[in-house]
């Protein structure tokens, strides 16, 4: 029986297991899709087991998007531009490192119908994610990028691959249509700190966090009027392509799909 994962560190939460091990039963597809907490010098050889096709492919989260890198034989024009890997294939004897986190973003971006065209999209935070997140805006034409991380030098870093972006002091805020929570700040009911009271109308407040399902930035945006949403979509996106890569089968996503991930 072929064997899936998605590694990372930590893994508890994850919430792919359950997506995955639906879509392969409703799909009647004889594999198993688990989860598997690594430390970072596991990384060489869980991934030699894929090479050796112990295991069929994986998915991969946060803090090891990177770090697979230097053990793939090639990767996805994407992965490439992003440097964040979150989906691995084997092809032919090739492992090959995807980055289905842009689709999914794009998918949840298009499902609001939310024009970002021209639009500026501030986004807190410059992790794992946030590559992705810059890479799926570009494509949707916005006019202004404005990245603001506690660690200023971290966002620096991202002008190495986006060269265009705009870096603001972590506290500060600027003019945005967009403003996207990227940060871990949420997870456990933290607030982030700014004050986004005197902004326009017809705002977007996103956060990156599903669970929980609202949290306290996407609260205070919802206080304010503006429209908010949460990173479940994106979530069940992502793993939609992801599936599509290694079954070459498209998944059934509606109701009953975002049910199954309401019950955590
Ligand atoms: P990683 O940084 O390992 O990729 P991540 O979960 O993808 O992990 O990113 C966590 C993000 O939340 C980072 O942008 C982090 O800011 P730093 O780069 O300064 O660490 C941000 N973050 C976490 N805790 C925070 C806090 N208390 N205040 C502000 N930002 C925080």
């Amino acid at each position: 029986m072929k064997k899936y994962l998605v590694i990372g560190n930590p893994i508890d939460h994850s919430l792919s297991p359950k997506l995955q091990n639906w879509w392969l039963k409703e799909n009647k597809i004889d594999a198993t899709y688990d989860k598997i907490k690594l430390e970072v010098h596991e990384i060489k050889n869980f991934i030699q087991e894929i090479k050796e096709q112990k295991i069929a492919g994986c998915n991969v989260t946060v803090p090891f998007k990177k770090t697979v890198i230097p053990f793939l034989d090639r990767l996805s024009p994407e992965a490439e531009q992003t440097q964040s890997v979150n989906t691995i294939t084997y092809d032919n004897g090739d492992l090959v490192g995807h980055n289905t986190d842009i689709a999914g973003f794009d998918s949840a971006i298009k499902k609001l119908n939310f024009s970002l065209k021209g639009k500026k999209v501030m986004i807190l935070g410059a992790g794992g994610v946030v590559p992705s997140l810059i890479f799926a805006l570009q494509k949707m034409n916005v006019q202004e990028i404005t990245i603001s991380n506690r660690t200023k030098e971290k966002a620096e870093n991202l002008r190495v691959l986006f060269n265009n972006i705009k870096i603001l002091e972590w506290g500060k805020l600027t003019d945005f249509h967009m403003v996207i929570n990227a940060t871990s700040l949420g997870l456990n009911n933290e607030k982030i700190n700014l004050n986004f009271s005197s902004l326009g109308n017809d705002r977007l407040f996103y956060d990156v966090i599903y669970n929980p399902q609202e949290t306290q930035f996407l609260k205070m945006g919802k206080q304010l009027g503006y429209k908010t949403e949460n990173g479940k979509t994106m979530f069940v996106y992502q793993a939609m392509e992801a599936f599509k890569l290694w079954h070459r089968i498209e998944p059934k996503v509606n109701t009953d799909t975002f049910k199954l991930l309401d019950n955590d």
